[in-house]
């Protein structure tokens, strides 16, 4: 049985200090199933030591790929003694990303029968876009019994225009679309930074993708893609929440390893209440004056626009603002989740569908409180370094889905934080 346990964090403290910020979770699900796509040893660099890639790592020898994974330093896939093309119900169900083997295996072999993912309950999550785009590619597709399948003789180019931004469909028809015969168009692409590091991995295999990042992306497909050693983007959403936990504990960090390009929505949202932020070529430096912070509004939107996954840990932020704070959660239908249990540390919010009103309080009170996914336990983490007393997370196992030793980091720059285990 799952050993249960309970993180503890005793708040106060400003966080101070320089930390790095490790690979990204999102890039690195995407461009793990992609290795099945080469004809010989893909070796990937600064992925993260995160469940979500553990889970990934599993699934690919099971498929009959060898995979050479060092944590911290590199992970070498050889995917050609791979003949699987399944991946079952308690693998699939550990990560949201093992869809992403439809696409890889459909590349890679024509065929791929995948069970339901797990994830982060944040809403319905469908993936009728994902599956519209493996039928324009001439594939069979079918979803019976909890399992997603997909079958074609043969993958041929197509035009694909999505009906909403999907970063997954996004993904799961440029892995497919990258061994297919001609021309692939997607229009209304999803532009996140990690599709862009998808399309850059696949092109130093010899994949010809042009236009990622924007909201038309050309793949030419090519019979065969050679090996490659590549190093993934930076965490886009960890340097935000560390950036947010510095902001909360009115501290001074310098969060280095990062693209500073990927934060602008949350830098000018910070910049607007009053938080001061500077950058360089590769760090993000925030620090907070002893004013009271302004409470601000936002809308989560499509990158660039404020990204859904820093929705919660900003939320958490604001709760001790000055002011009446309203957030628009637009991309996912159950997102604030967290609010509840903010709401048991002294937090005054109130939900109305997809918006959040929340206003200001002089101080947070730690509370023992349940993480409901994974960024709502980010939330949390922030709530807990800012509150009075001891908060006591429980669950944070979806936490370390994410973030790579999240506690570490945060003790090195001044946080109190520990985790033990729970006795029956
Ligand atoms: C990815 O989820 C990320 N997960 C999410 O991060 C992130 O919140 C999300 O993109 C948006 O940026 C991974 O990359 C593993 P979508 P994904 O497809 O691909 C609807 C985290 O915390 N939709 O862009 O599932 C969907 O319901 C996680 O790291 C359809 O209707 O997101 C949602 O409302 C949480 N049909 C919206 O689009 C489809 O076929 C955006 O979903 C696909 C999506």
């Amino acid at each position: 049985m799952k050993v249960k346990e309970r993180m503890l964090i005793t708040g106060g403290n400003p966080l101070e200090g320089v930390v790095h910020v490790s690979g990204g979770k999102n890039t690195a699900v995407a461009v793990i199933p992609a290795t099945l796509l080469a004809d010989a040893p893909c070796t990937i660099e600064n992925l993260p030591d995160i469940e979500d890639v553990r889970a990934l790592v599993d699934i690919l020898r099971k498929l009959g790929a060898v995979v050479d994974y060092v944590p911290g330093d590199h992970m070498t896939v050889d995917p050609r003694p791979a003949d699987g093309w399944q991946v079952a119900f308690h693998e699939a169900q550990r990560l949201r990303a093992s869809y992403y083997l439809l696409g890889a295996l459909l590349g890679r072999c024509g065929r791929a029968k995948v069970a339901y993912p797990g994830g982060c309950k944040i809403g319905s999550r469908p993936i009728d876009q994902h599956m519209k785009g493996f039928e324009a590619l001439g594939a069979e597709t079918g979803d019976v019994g909890g399992y997603y399948t997909v079958e074609a003789k043969e993958l041929k180019g197509a035009d694909i225009f999505f009906d909403v931004v999907t970063v997954g469909g996004t993904i799961n028809v440029m892995l497919a679309a990258a061994r297919a015969r001609g021309t692939t168009i997607i229009y209304n692409a999803a532009k996140e930074p990690h599709i862009v590091d998808l399309a850059n991995f696949l092109n130093s295999m010899g994949a010809r993708i042009k236009g990622a990042g924007t909201d038309v992306i050309r793949i030419t497909g090519r019979e065969h893609l050679h090996g490659t050693t590549y190093a993934v983007i930076p965490d886009q959403i960890e340097t935000g929440t560390l950036m947010i936990a510095a902001a909360a504990t009115r501290g001074d960090v310098t969060v280095t390893g990062c693209i500073p390009q990927h934060m602008e929505a949350l830098t000018a949202k910070l910049l607007e209440m009053g938080v001061r932020v500077s950058d360089d070529d590769d760090a993000i430096r925030v620090r907070c004056s002893t004013g009271p912070q302004r409470a601000v509004n936002f809308k989560t939107q499509v990158y660039p626009g404020f990204p859904t996954d820093l929705q919660q840990p900003m939320s958490a932020l604001l709760t001790m603002a000055k002011g009446t704070s309203i957030i628009q959660e637009t991309i996912f239908e159950n997102r604030f989740r967290h609010l509840d249990e903010l709401a048991r540390m002294g937090a005054h919010v109130r939900v109305m569908d997809r918006t959040a009103i929340i206003e200001g309080v002089p101080q947070l009170y730690g509370a023992p409180v349940t993480t409901t996914d994974l960024r709502a336990g980010a939330a949390l983490l922030v709530a807990g370094l800012m509150a009075r007393g001891v908060t006591e997370i429980y669950e944070p196992e979806y936490i370390d889905r994410g973030y790579e030793h999240i506690e570490e980091k945060l003790t090195s720059l001044g946080a109190v934080i520990s985790r033990e285990r729970i006795e029956d």
